[in-house]
């Protein structure tokens, strides 16, 4: 069935991986990229389908409700894959405010449109919100998951903003009868990620011999998922899941962040011909992030054994080949901390 799909923040780092798989899978669709282009978008991420007859981009804040309205009668929008948002906590620490307004306003902004524009039948249309494990707060070092029916407690803003936002969503379910799904994904990796996150920055300062911030003693626990394993999973998930469902989408992958900062210094040593253990030197212990989560780690059973997803790569393939692109890719890295990349939308859509 033909489709006209919103994806918000398609410029972002999980967003390009999710149309480009879109774009590329389904001929019949049009893809319809919304992003405002914050210093986390980036539309030279997607070069390679920025051609392709089943895809647009338009540049948009999801806060503009008026804005999103002429975009769902210009489009025919059909359905909505949600992926917009401020998404780092350190920012949120420093400027909470930004979050409360794209997260969870922005969401709003577009549920208020979809609820408008579908009425006649929200059935046949999907409003699918892509979240995170941060909303269910933080585990101990014990054998603990976060299932789907895990009670929400988030503590930082960001994880507040994002739990607002998925409340916010149900609601719309709840009130109004809109066909909507919700996933919360653990920790993504791999290209294109903005090098304020953990992996690229790490990258790209041993690449630039800069000291490596580890927050307190290294101790908190992540689980790691390749993020084009993510992009598969929303698209089952869009296609197949239960109108009003929530599904957990996570790797199985726990690490403790020194343990995974030393293998990649491994792995960034090797690939650039450095003798083992080189850049261990540059680990540089430092105060804590306030509120630090100590541990996340998601059950994705219901998501197996429902819709048949499973990772596919294990983490040792996923990171060689994280550090190789980014070590491949260092343009696109020193274009994105230099500010250079914000040109490129100008030069291409000569705004
Ligand atoms: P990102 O910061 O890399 O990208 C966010 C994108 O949203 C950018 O392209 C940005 O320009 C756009 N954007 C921001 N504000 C906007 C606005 N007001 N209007 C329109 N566009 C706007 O984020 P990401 O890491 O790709 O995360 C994408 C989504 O996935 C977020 O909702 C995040 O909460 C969620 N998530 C992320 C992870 C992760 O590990 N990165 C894990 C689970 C869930
Ligand atoms: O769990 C999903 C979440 O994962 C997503 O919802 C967020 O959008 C995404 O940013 C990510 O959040 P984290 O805070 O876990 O990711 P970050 O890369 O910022 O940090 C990973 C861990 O590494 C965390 O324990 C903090 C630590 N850290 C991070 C940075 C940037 C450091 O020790 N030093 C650093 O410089």
């Amino acid at each position: 069935m033909k489709k006209n799909i919103l994806i918000t923040g398609g410029a972002g780092f999980i967003g390009n991986h999710v149309v480009r798989l879109f774009v590329n899978k389904y001929p019949d669709y049009h893809i319809i990229n919304l992003d405002k282009l914050t210093y986390a978008g980036n539309l030279a991420n997607l070069t390679d389908v920025e051609n392709m007859p089943n895809y647009t981009f338009v540049k948009a804040d999801i806060c503009d409700f008026e804005k999103i309205i002429s975009i769902f009668d210009e489009y025919n929008i059909t359905d909505v894959i949600h992926l917009a948002a401020e998404s780092h906590v350190d920012r949120s620490i420093k400027d909470p405010f930004t979050f409360a307004q794209t997260n969870v306003m922005g969401t709003l902004s577009l549920l208020q449109a979809a609820k408008e524009k579908w009425k006649d039948n929200y059935a046949a249309h999907r409003f699918y919100h892509v979240s995170t494990d941060e909303v269910y707060g933080a585990l101990e070092f014990d054998d603990t998951l976060f299932t789907e029916t895990t009670s929400y407690d988030p503590h930082s803003p960001y994880s507040a903003s994002k739990a607002a936002s998925d409340h916010f969503v149900r609601a719309f379910h709840d009130t109004y009868g809109m066909n909507i799904i919700i996933s919360n994904c653990s920790n993504n990796y791999g290209p294109y990620q903005f090098p304020e996150k953990l992996i690229p920055l790490f990258i790209n300062n041993i690449r630039h011999r800069k000291p490596l911030p580890v927050y307190g003693k290294g101790e908190n626990v992540r689980d790691w998922l390749y993020v084009i394993d993510h992009a598969r999973a929303i698209d089952i998930i869009f296609h197949e899941g239960k109108d009003g469902d929530t599904y957990n989408i996570g790797g199985f992958n726990e690490w403790k962040n020194i343990d995974l900062i030393k293998v990649m210094i491994k792995t960034v040593d090797k690939l650039l011909g450095n003798p083992e253990g080189h850049s261990l030197e540059l680990i540089t212990y430092v105060t804590d992030r306030a509120g630090h989560d100590l541990r996340y780690a998601i059950d994705s059973r219901k998501l197996k054994n429902e819709l048949g997803w499973e990772p596919s790569l294990q983490f040792e393939e996923g990171i060689e080949k994280t550090v190789r692109w980014y070590l491949e890719n260092q343009d696109w890295l020193d274009n994105v901390t230099s500010g250079e990349y914000e040109k490129y939308y100008e030069k291409m859509y000569n705004a």
